[in-house]
């Protein structure tokens, strides 16, 4: 297994810009160090609508990137003239959304000079354990889960990827913000979720566990389909803090088995657990039990860099302009895409 080394990362300060869906976020890097990482969340406008308006979006970060790049540059002690490389999320993503962060990144890139190089969002979710990067071995088995998401990955190297096994139809963060939606918890709802959770007996609902016949596949609609029959049938009678236990439970169930198993299979020799569901205290728990369990080693990022930020757009876009990567005027924005 290799450690981290200081030779992967790109010289002087980086620039990172992420509006790929309902954040605004705008980060000063040096290598892995994190100077800055601003996020300007559009939660409390798309909340009305119970979730993300893509028109709504795009125009909320026309109106955030600035100031959002105005308070990061300022937080880290630089100025614009100071910044060396820039990376923007490009892929993939709402394209409306995605369009004003790439636009934005290619005007500063073209006014200052600068080299620019685009990142795919799940890669900036992948190496966001790199900002703390004694904490990560190369290779490793990524569980990414996200609102969007829910892969597994094995990540030879920074740059290596390989998809091994992906959700069917539902992502994990969906089942926990269609679940809190049921339960009256607002969007997003993971967060709320966890919160009435911690008060609520997880073996209170007996709720499905979907295991598809494929050990790589995952799927979540099943155990929605079974939440709403839930609260359909409790009705008034429902303690919603041992609904919301009983539905992260199934989640975090079927999550850490699945990843536990396909790390054993394949030997891995590490696991990481990134994403915005990766905030959860529950599933990182028992992520690190069982792999304390095999042997393995584990790590998952700090709170800040679970869900949607630029900071780990930096660190994938450091390690990609430190190989001379570059992106020129016809970076475009791109709703899917594969993983690099
Ligand atoms: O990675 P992310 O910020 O955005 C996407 O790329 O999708 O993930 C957002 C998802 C949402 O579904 C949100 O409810 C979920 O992450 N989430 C959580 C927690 N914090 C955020 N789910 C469970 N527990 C949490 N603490
Ligand atoms: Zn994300």
């Amino acid at each position: 297994m290799d450690a981290v080394t200081d030779s992967l990362w790109f010289t002087g300060s980086i620039l990172a810009i992420e509006t790929s869906c309902d954040e605004t976020s705008v980060a000063v890097l040096e290598g892995p160090h994190v100077l800055a990482n601003v996020v300007a969340s559009q939660v409390d406008m798309h909340r009305k609508w119970g979730g993300v308006v893509p028109e709504a979006a795009a125009r909320a970060h026309v109106e955030a990137i600035v100031p959002t790049t105005q308070e990061a540059l300022t937080a880290a002690g630089i100025g614009l003239r100071d910044v060396a490389g820039i990376a923007v999320t490009n892929r993939p993503g709402l394209v409306g959304a995605l369009s004003v962060g790439v636009t934005f990144a290619k005007g500063l890139a073209f006014a200052l000079s600068l080299p620019l190089v685009g990142v795919h969002h799940l890669e900036g979710h992948l190496l966001s354990p790199m900002a703390e990067p004694s904490t990560i071995m190369f290779p490793h088995l990524s569980l990414i889960v996200s609102g969007g998401h829910t892969e597994v990955v094995w990540v030879d190297a920074p740059g290596r990827y390989q998809l091994l096994g992906e959700t069917i139809d539902d992502a994990a963060g969906e089942a926990f913000d269609k679940g809190a939606r049921l339960l009256g918890l607002g969007y997003p709802g993971g967060r709320p979720l966890e919160l009435l959770a911690s008060g609520g007996d997880p073996k209170a609902y007996a709720l499905p566990r979907s295991l598809p016949a494929d050990p790589y596949h995952f799927s979540f609609s099943g155990l929605k389909t079974a939440m709403l029959r839930l609260v359909e049938r409790e009705g008034d009678e429902l303690r919603p803090a041992d609904a919301a236990a009983s539905l992260q439970e199934a989640i975090v169930d079927v999550l850490a088995r699945k990843a536990l198993r396909i790390a054993e299979e394949r030997q891995a020799p590490f696991v990481s657990l990134v994403g915005g569901v990766s905030a959860n205290r529950a599933l990182r728990a028992r992520l690190r039990e069982g792999c304390e369990r095999l042997g393995i080693g584990f790590s998952a990022p700090r709170p800040d860099l679970c869900t949607d930020n630029a900071a780990m757009i930096g660190l994938a876009g450091s390690i990609r302009l430190a190989r001379g990567e570059r992106d020129g005027p016809e970076l475009d924005s791109l709703a899917q895409a594969p993983l690099p």
